[in-house]
């Protein structure tokens, strides 16, 4: 392929990219191949001034318009920014930037965000009062979604103390829970799963009914203040952060201004090092010259400013080929089909094998044997299959059909009314019993120590546990003959199992594994009745009456203890010495903070103020009202308060960020602080 031949395939790749990633909000490539696609077209084109065209797709910011929404004209353009992809680069950039300015790049402010992956959002007010909101669209002309962005719970609608216009510019975004949330409840009414948070967003913020938008858990997050009638005065990028901050918008929380092209290439690896412990999730760090008029000596190119730069982290997404489908068997019987996939490195580990969570999503995503597919890690752990790439020219594999019995039982498997979900009903399936083992030795529920999946499978293989129950009659001599097993081995698994016998209630029902029984209703479960005889007798109101546990857990629970095996493994667990009871008194927490002033400014995610007040004086702290020199440190949530913030600067107190909030609880300490 010539030079020019492969840029008109660019051009024709990144524009068919365009529409499908910002009109049909379904990318057909992951974000960090089209990158690549990007940058080769840039890279060519700066090599070969000849190629150049005036309205190549390389200068362009997102897509058309589309004919949904009326249009808006933007007062300013909203660019896009160029990004660098790896340490090096980024000093490169600093040192451009230090160039231009004539200025040390060591002595230069730069301000270290998070780089949201959702899309970007104009909002206008006039006279305090929010008047207009538009997306970006071409970045000249956006879309008109001012009544789906009113319905965006952390949108102020009125800002105290702002006359005449101003615009604040930032990310419309899902929070990572919700985000999973959302397609947990996609894949139950057996609609298609979102790609990514980004393009959840973009979906919900462009429906044609806001109340339809009202419904989706849209956040907002602000990064840019225009000032439309020149009339605000700041110095810095950082003071209009906090006058955003003030007026009750979300800013970053993580954010923070660095002297120095070396603190701030640090903080930026400090967002990938961190990039899950956030709310929202993040595709990199946006660095920013903090000095407005710093900013205006650098100016802008056709599609970026120059203050400002993108460092994107490797990608989260991969492509690879799918290889074989299979179905696995859960604790309750649940079929899962997943994918066998040539192995990718995805988010740091080999990814074999991906969720395709049910029968309807497999359909619906139609991914079939031999297909080139993306692959994600969602919410951090299990990896999935997005999608099936087009290959242009291949022949594929005909559709593929769910089994009808279960490939380790060989029962007929049972899809019931509603759910999406196909199920294995045979109560003595092998791969059930296996499972059911597992998670009732795991961690979070007995945590019986050695006794992991390969185990379990060797005691069923040997025929000396067939149900939990059985595991409490095991016996060294049995042990110690097995593959694998010698006598120390054998009575010291005896002596786990053993001790596991004085686990409380609330562990026991989790380890149970009844159908929707988590650990949160586990627990309140095992507070209310405190005996396993009370739940197992609970008239199904009861059960409904407490906390955290509503009518389908209550019934489930109810349904559990009314099953006959139930009631065998109940006699066999107490013929077995269980104590089956929940002490009253476990809820005594660590003083962890006793004698520290701990001041909490702005809301931390799922505390009210009360609470998280109640939770730092319940570990014998106190949480006054404003920050001192003996303020042990101060812990900056959502939308804190300005003046807090400054006092604790000018007092040398440690900024907390609310993702911290829960390790200092336990711990009394943080990790980072950030100031
Ligand atoms: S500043 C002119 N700050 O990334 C500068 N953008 O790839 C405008 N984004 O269009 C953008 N987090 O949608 C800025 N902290 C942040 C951001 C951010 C996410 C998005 C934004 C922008 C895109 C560019």
């Amino acid at each position: 392929m010539t030079n020019a031949e492969r840029v008109g395939w660019l051009r024709e790749e990144i524009a068919r990219h365009n529409h499908a990633y910002f009109l049909n909000d379904a990318p057909t490539i992951p974000d960090a191949e089209y990158d690549e696609l990007a940058r080769e077209l840039r890279a060519l084109e700066a090599a070969h001034p000849e190629l150049r065209v005036d309205d190549s797709v390389s200068t362009k910011v997102g897509a058309p318009v589309s004919t949904v929404f009326d249009p808006v004209t933007h007062s300013e353009a909203m660019l896009s920014l160029d990004n660098v992809f790896d340490v090096e680069e980024l000093r490169q950039w600093s040192h451009r930037v230090a160039k231009t300015l004539q200025r040390e790049a060591e002595l230069i402010r730069f301000v270290v965000e998070p780089k949201i992956d959702g899309l970007a959002l104009s909002i206008t007010f006039s006279a305090g009062r929010l008047v207009q909101a538009a997306t970006r669209g071409d970045g000249r002309v956006g879309e008109d979604v001012t009544e789906n962005v009113r319905t965006i719970r952390n949108v102020p609608s009125f800002l105290e103390g702002a006359g005449g216009r101003v615009e604040v510019r930032g990310e419309v975004f899902l929070a990572r829970e919700d985000f999973l949330e959302m397609n947990r409840q996609q894949r139950e009414v057996g609609a298609k799963e979102f790609a990514n948070p980004r393009n959840a967003a973009a979906g919900s913020l462009r429906q044609k009914d806001p109340r339809a938008s009202a419904r989706r858990p849209l956040s907002f997050l602000a990064y840019q203040l225009v000032d439309l009638d020149g009339a605000l005065d700041f110095t810095y990028y950082s003071e209009t952060i906090r006058q955003l901050a003030e007026w009750g918008f979300l800013t970053a929380g993580e954010s923070r201004v660095e002297e120095g092209a070396e603190a701030m290439v640090q903080r930026s690896s400090w967002f990938e090092g961190h990039r899950h412990d956030l709310l929202y999730d993040i595709d990199g760090a946006v660095i920013k010259v903090d000095d407005l008029a710093q900013r205006e000596l650098l100016g802008f190119t056709s599609r970026a400013p120059r203050w400002a730069i993108a460092r994107k982290f490797p990608p989260e997404e991969r492509t690879t080929r799918l290889l074989t489908i299979e179905v696995s068997i859960g604790r309750t019987g649940r079929a899962t089909p997943f994918a066998v996939l040539e192995p990718v490195v995805v988010a740091g580990s080999t990814v074999s094998m991906a969720t395709l969570h049910n029968q309807d999503q497999v359909a619906l995503k139609d991914v079939r044997p031999g297909d080139l597919v993306i692959v994600r890690k969602a919410g951090d752990v299990i990896p999935e299959v997005v999608a099936a790439v087009p290959e242009a020219g291949r022949r594929r594999a005909k559709k593929w059909t769910f089994p009808s019995r279960c490939p380790v039982c060989g029962e007929p498997l049972v899809r019931r009314g509603e759910e999406s979900d196909t199920y294995c009903v045979n109560p003595t399936c092998p791969a059930q019993v296996h499972e059911q083992i597992v998670h009732f030795a795991s961690r979070g529920a007995l945590d019986i120590e050695g006794l992991g999946e390969q185990r379990v499978a060797q005691l069923i293989e040997a025929g000396l546990v067939a149900d939990v129950a059985d595991l409490f009659f095991l016996r060294v001599e049995q042990l110690e003959v097995l593959e694998g097993f010698g006598e120390l081995s054998a009575t010291s698994l005896v002596r786990e199992i053993a001790n596991a016998t004085h686990a409380p209630l609330s562990r026991v029902l989790v380890g149970l594994g009844i159908r929707h029984v988590g650990p949160v209703a586990a627990r309140e479960l095992a507070r209310q009745f405190h005996s396993y005889e009370a739940v197992a007798s609970a008239p199904l109101e009861e059960l409904e009456a407490v906390e955290g546990v509503g009518p389908v857990i209550a019934q489930s629970v109810f349904q559990y203890f009314r099953e006959e095996e139930s009631h065998d493994r109940v006699a066999r667990f107490h013929e077995a010495g269980l104590a089956l009871i929940e002490p009253r008194d476990e809820s005594t927490l660590e003083t962890t903070l006793a004698g520290k002033a701990v001041v909490v400014t702005g809301s931390v995610p799922g505390f009210t103020r009360e609470q998280a007040e109640a939770a730092i004086v319940a570990r014998g702290g106190s949480s006054p009202g404003s920050v001192s020199k003996k303020t042990y440190c101060v812990v900056v949530g959502e939308a804190p308060g300005a003046s807090k913030l400054t006092k604790a600067e000018e007092m040398g107190v440690p900024l907390v960020g609310a993702g911290e909030f829960e390790a200092l609880l336990r711990t009394g300490r943080w990790r980072d602080s950030l100031h």
